[in-house]
Formats: structure tokens, sequence, C-alpha cells
């Protein structure tokens, strides 16, 4: 429907009607307005599968929903760093939704990895915002080809659980943009979400959904935005106000309370009834939008998605160590040990929670091979080593020729609502970890886990695996990874510390009562690992093959250029080995000088190539301003200063292959604002300015250096002057040393400068 008709559907509504529809008719519904025909619209929870429910309803999968797909959770998918894996993903969930009727899934989930304590991790992809948002973006692009919406959530900075309805995230201006803001701004320009869901938590002393700020200047009136803003689950508690800020949408049904309250402020005129009308035209543009597009024919065949689970799966398992011992072979006699190849941990807990139709574990997957024994090794129900169970796995690893160990989080460790205390994993798997490696020498740990756990045995095994959460067919793809039948290709789009207090956000995560200070500013993740120079278990990036890749012939289009222009990199990948293989190759950027605090480098674009053996590509890259920039709190924008940058091609962000440096000249002049406490040095960074100082105090700051030294010697000049080398002496100085010169001296000098930038 044209936006010209919406908007003549809603002059046709009552105030009632309007006000209605600004909240769910239940759980999970839009309002319907049967005389106009209008119809009610569902929306669904995932994004890594359908959790439609239709009874019973709740938000955090207490009960159960239809069954279905479930697919690698996004911890797993943003390791693939394959965008257009993941956009067939989404191609898969948006037919499922088609044939399900569902108009809008509840993702992809974009918050930051701040912590790896957040109970939410293994839903939320990455420590890095551009690969958070180049997946979501893929995602998105996915369902929304199926003419179904996606809810990029939860918007933000919501990057814990503990106190999540009433924490007050405390994030400066530029960290919010360079990392929080960032995750959601790449996927809402360029992919265009049909909604967004806003969070429960407050961002510096606003809630989420009263932040007019955020969701309507910074998401509709910088980024774009179109459709329309729902709230999460209950995260509404001003429902005027949020409107007023620009939440279109409450869910769920506020049981008609927030109408009546919506509507009464419009008759007081407390509320303009354009506002409404407004959010009205936001949420049906949306619900016509899917409803004129309804696919009539598509059918959700659960037995072929989950062979495309299967295939995502396969590149979300990250190889994070092999000392020679991986692929196994299957002739050699293999002892699977842990519960999770007969249980695998595939998905963590609360709103995503999908009800799947089937599971492959690995022992079903290995079924037909002979030589694959199996102990149990722990049972997680008892948090505690079971002393047998233990001993037999001990016995099985040992007259065994390998031993892979299914281990990681348990499930109860992992789920929305709560964050995990520690980096731990329980001490009877870390227990049969060093037992199991004491007595088979080819061990190989593989994990199933949403987020970074503590490995205090990684020196003691010869491999691990991170399968992550892989979605209900994770069984069969760990098995094609560990006997060579795929080749690994996943990068942990996350760092692995050696331990918990190595983490940036470890000082102030959870923050005291209510208020959370991201005191680590832009310091997230290798940000901080990479300027610290810190050991790390993993970094950033990392994830090794069984083929072997060389770099050759880093190219970029010029060595000099402005900031606004664009700069095309390309540099040339080889397979060296004899296995066929993907390869993510990285590009990350790096200031060489700025007199701001930056990362060392970041991340700033991305590919995944598939080479045969021998074969060789080239991988093309095009970056713009962006790529080389800050956010400057100055100008309330991206700033790149003029200098030189060097252009990183690696394979992790430890292992930096090739380089190219490029000098960028800014066409932007940051605005200079002079007091009487600006520094002389920094005066002399303008030499009209300097030349005005020097002609108006010319007994204290004399022209050329002789009659500076001379003068430095003179009475004139103390010795503290002297000292602070006239660089740090701010122009007020002349006041306190010389006493010949007065306050509103120098505030006219001042004036004067300033009247320079005009
Ligand atoms: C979660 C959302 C979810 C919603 C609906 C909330 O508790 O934070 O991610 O989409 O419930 O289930």
């Amino acid at each position: 429907m044209t936006a010209d008709k919406i908007k003549k559907l809603v002059a046709k509504m009552t105030l009632e009607e309007k006000a209605a529809m600004c909240s769910g008719a239940d759980f999970w519904h839009t309002e319907a307005v049967e005389r106009l025909g209008i119809p009610a619209s569902m929306v669904s929870d995932g994004p890594h599968g359908l959790r439609k429910q239709d009874q019973e309803a709740d938000h955090l999968g207490v009960n159960d929903s239809i069954k279905a797909v479930c697919f690698p959770a996004g911890c797993g998918t943003a390791a693939s760093f394959n965008r257009e894996l993941i956009t067939e993903m989404g191609e898969t969930l948006g037919n499922e939704c088609q044939a399900e009727g569902i108009s809008v899934v509840l993702g992809p989930a974009v918050n930051i990895k701040r912590s790896p304590l957040c109970g939410r991790n293994f839903e939320y992809y990455s420590e890095d915002p551009l690969v958070a948002s180049e997946m979501a973006c893929a995602l998105i692009k996915g369902v929304q080809s199926k003419n179904v919406g996606t809810s990029i959530k939860h918007f933000l900075a919501n990057n814990q659980e503990t106190r999540r309805l009433s924490s007050d995230s405390r994030v400066d201006e530029r960290t919010l943009h360079e990392i929080y803001l960032a995750a959601f701004e790449g996927a809402v320009k360029k992919a265009k979400p049909w909604t967004v869901m806003c969070s429960y938590n407050k961002i510096n002393g606003t809630y989420a959904a009263q932040n007019r700020k955020y969701l309507t200047e910074t998401l509709r009136e910088q980024w774009g935005f179109e459709g329309y803003v729902m709230s999460d689950w209950g995260a509404v508690n001003n429902r005027v106000e949020d409107l007023k800020a620009g939440l279109d949408l409450e869910m769920p049904s506020s049981l008609g309370t927030n109408d009546k309250l919506i509507a009464g402020a419009v008759l007081s005129g407390e509320l303009d009834e354009s506002v409404l009308d407004e959010a009205v035209e936001h949420i049906l543009n949306i619900v016509f939008r899917y409803e004129e597009h309804r696919d009539t024919k598509a059918v959700f065949d659960k037995e072929k998605d989950h062979e495309t689970a299967r295939r995502i799966a396969e590149e979300t398992i990250v190889l994070l160590k092999n000392d020679g011992v991986l692929p196994l072979s299957d002739g050699q006699k293999t002892a699977f040990i842990g519960q999770y190849a007969e249980y695998p941990r595939y998905q963590g807990g609360g709103s995503s929670h999908i009800n799947s139709f089937k599971v492959t574990s690995a022992l079903e997957a290995a079924a037909d091979m002979p030589n694959v024994v199996y102990a149990r090794g722990f049972d997680d129900t008892k948090d505690c080593t079971d002393e047998k169970l233990l001993a037999e796995a001990v016995e099985t690893a040992r007259s065994a020729q390998a031993a892979v160990i299914f281990a990681g989080l348990p499930e109860r460790y992992e789920s929305e609502g709560f964050d995990r205390p520690n980096m731990a994993m329980p001490a009877y798997q870390n227990e049969l970890i060093e037992k199991i490696a004491a007595v088979q020498p080819n061990t190989v740990v593989v994990l199933h886990n949403g987020s970074p756990v503590e490995m205090p045995w990684a020196d003691k095994v010869k491999g691990i695996v991170e399968a992550y959460l892989g979605g209900q067919a994770v069984g069969a793809a760990v098995c094609d990874i560990l006997f060579g039948r795929v080749n690994p290709s996943a990068k942990l789009p996350e760092t692995f510390p050696i331990k918990l207090e190595d983490n940036p956000s470890y000082l102030s995560y959870l923050g005291e009562g209510d208020v959370v200070e991201y005191r680590e500013g832009i310091f997230v993740g290798y940000r901080y690992y990479d300027k610290k120079q810190m050991d790390v278990r993993f970094p950033f990036g990392h994830g090794l093959s069984y083929t072997t890749f060389e770099y050759s012939d880093l190219t970029v289009d010029k060595e000099q250029m402005k900031d606004t222009d664009t700069l095309r990199v390309s540099v040339k990948v080889t397979n060296t080995g004899s296995m066929t293989g993907k390869e993510v190759v990285q590009l990350y950027v790096a200031d060489k000088e700025s007199t701001v605090i930056r990362p060392v480098k970041e991340l700033r674009d991305f590919a995944k190539i598939e080479l045969r053996p021998g074969e060789t590509k080239t991988v093309a890259f095009t970056l713009d301003k962006r790529a080389f920039a800050y956010y400057s709190v100055k100008i309330h924008d991206w700033h790149v200063e003029t200098g030189d940058f060097d252009i990183l091609i690696g394979r992790s962000s430890r292992d930096i292959v090739l380089t190219k440096t490029v000098k960028i000249e800014s066409t932007v002049k940051l605005p200079v604002v002079y007091t009487t406490d600006t520094t002389l040095g920094d005066v002399r960074k303008d030499p009209r300015a300097w030349k005005i100082v020097q002609d108006a105090l010319p007994k204290y700051f004399h022209k050329d250096e002789k009659e500076e030294k001379s003068a430095a010697e003179s009475e004139a000049f103390t010795e503290e002057m002297n000292a602070a080398s006239m660089e740090f002496t701010p122009l007020r100085a002349p006041v306190s040393f010389g006493g010949e010169v007065s306050m509103a001296d120098i505030q006219a000098i001042v004036d004067k400068l300033n009247a320079l930038e005009e």
C-alpha cells in the first residue's frame, strides 16, 4: 500500500483505534481493525530459528513453541564471516515465516559482547561493531528478500542481563558512536530492517523506550529508518512519553491500559495527534507490506532446512588449536568422551529457544564409524565429578588412539535473564579434560559454549575446536570437521582472554546498583588487548584450516588521497596446501599518529573466499572516509586527521601479513576555540594565531628563537615557564609571572584569536 493510501486509512481510524494500534493485541500480534480491513500481524522470536508460540504465550521460552529448525546461534553465525551464507540462512528463515504466517522475526540481536559474562552473548555476534553490523545486514537481507520483516535488537547499549530492566548504561558519546551505535548503524542504513526493537535499559539516564535522541534523531533523522520501532517485551514504562520519543509499538499488549492513556493525552492536548498518526502509519506500512506479499505457496520443509542448518554449522566451527592431531583418520580408534557427544549443547536459554524437531549429536553422526567408542565422562545434572563416569572415560581414552572430549558450558550457565558469575567451565569438566589428556596424547577438546571460557588445560591438549552453539545439526557438522570431510574456515568474532580479569570491562562490568559505567570506553575486545600488548588465549579473527594460505601483492590504487576519496585495495591469496578451503581475509586500518587516543588498529572490512589447492584469487576492498575516521565529539561527526594510515591485511588480528601506507589529507578543519587557558603549544599550531600573540605580548613571546632564548634567560621568564618549554604554558601565564599584563589584556587577545575562526 502506498504511503498515501496508508495516510488515508489512518484518517479513517477513530482515536481509540489508533491508540489501540500502538500496542499488541496479545503476546505476539498487532491489533486488527476489521471494519477497515486492517489485519492482525504476527511477530515471532528467533532469530536462529522460529519460536512461534500459539497458546500459553510467554516470552522467556518457558512454554513450548511449534516444532522448528534450530540454526547456529549468533555467536556461531558471526564466526562464519560469510555474508552469503548468513543471507541464505535469512532466506530460509524468511521462507519459514511465510509458511507460518509470521510478519516479522525478532532479530538479529547485534549487541556488542562487552564482557564474556553476558548471559545473552550466545545470541550476539561480536565484540567488533563491523562484524556485528555486517552479519546483521546479511541476515536481514535474506529474511526480507522473502517479504518478511526483521527486528534488529536490542537498541541500545544493552550488554548485560543483570538488572536489565532498570540498569542505566552510562556511555560517552564517542564510545556510543564508534562501538555501540555502530553495530546497528551499518545494518540499518544498508539492509533497512522493517523494524527495530528498543532495549529495556536506560542510556545515560533515559530509558531506551523514551530516548528521543536515539529512537528519532539518530535512527530516523540521521540513519533514514522508515519502519516501526517496537518495545522489547515490557520495556514501556511511560507510554505517552515513549510515543513522543519515537516508540511506535508497545509489545506485548498493555491490555488496554496504555490505549486509554494515549487517547486521554490526545484529548487533553498533552499529545499532538499527529505524533500518534505517524506511529500508526509506521506500523501499518509494515503490516501491509507483509500482507500484500504473502507467499501462499511457501512450505516449511524441516528436513531440507535441517540440511541448511548443517551446512551453516560447518562454517561456524572454529579450529582454535591443532598440533597435528586433526583431521582424525576414521581408521584409528577414537574415543568420544563427554555428555555433549550424546546430548550436544546447541542453543541457549530464554526467548530465542527453539523447539527443535530433531537434533543430531556427534555420536549419531558417527554411528556408522565402527572405530568410534564413547564414554559419557560427566553428568551436568550432578554439578560435580562423577567418579565412575570419570574412571570409565579415562579407560576408554587410554585404550584408543585419539580422544575427543565434548565439553563446554552446561545449559544452566547461558541464558537470557542472568549473566555468568565467572568465565570458568565447570570444575568437573576441567578435571575430566586434565585426566584424559594425561593418559591420551592425542586429545582434542570440542567446546560447546556461546561465549569465551577459560582453558587452564589449553597447553595439555593437541587440538581445540570451538563449536559454539551450533544449532540442531551441530553433531554432524562437528564430525565433518573432526574427520576432515569439511575444512574448517570459521574465525573468532571475539577475543578469548586468558582469564576474565584481563577483559577490559572487568573493573566496571555490571556496575554499582543500576549505574553501569562503560569505563573502558572504545577499548572493547581486541581494541584493548592490542593496545595493552597483552597475551590472549586466542585473538580476535583467529581460526585455523587444514590447508595453508599465502598472501601477496597488496596494492592500493593511490598512495595519497583526500578524506572524501575512496581507496581501492586488493590482495592476492593462494591456497598453498593440499585441501580445498575457505579463508577469511581481514583488513584492518591503523592511524599511525593521532592527536586523539585511538586503538592500534580496527577491522574495516573482510571477505571470505574459497580456493582449491594451488588456486589464487584476488580480493578487492573499497574503503571510504569512515574506514579512517574516529568520532569527534568536537563536531559530533566522523573525522579523519591528516596523516599516514596503514592498511593491514591479516589472517587474524595478531597475524598481520601485509601492510601498505597511505597518506590522507583531511578536508575538514576542526573548530578551534581559544580561551585564556589555551597553551602556547596549541596556539603555535596556527601561524596566524601565534603572530597575534607575539605581536600583542612582544616582551613575553618574542619573534625569533634567538630572542626567545635570551628572553628565557632574562628575568621576564621565570624558571617554571622555561621548564614547561613554553609548550604547555597557558596564554594567561604572563598575568602571574610578569605582573604587567592583566587578565583583561589576555582576554582581548583571546577574542582576537577566536575572531580568526569566524
Ligand atoms: C527479549 C527479546 C525477545 C522478546 C520477545 C524479550 O524478553 O529481550 O529479545 O524478542 O522478549 O520474546
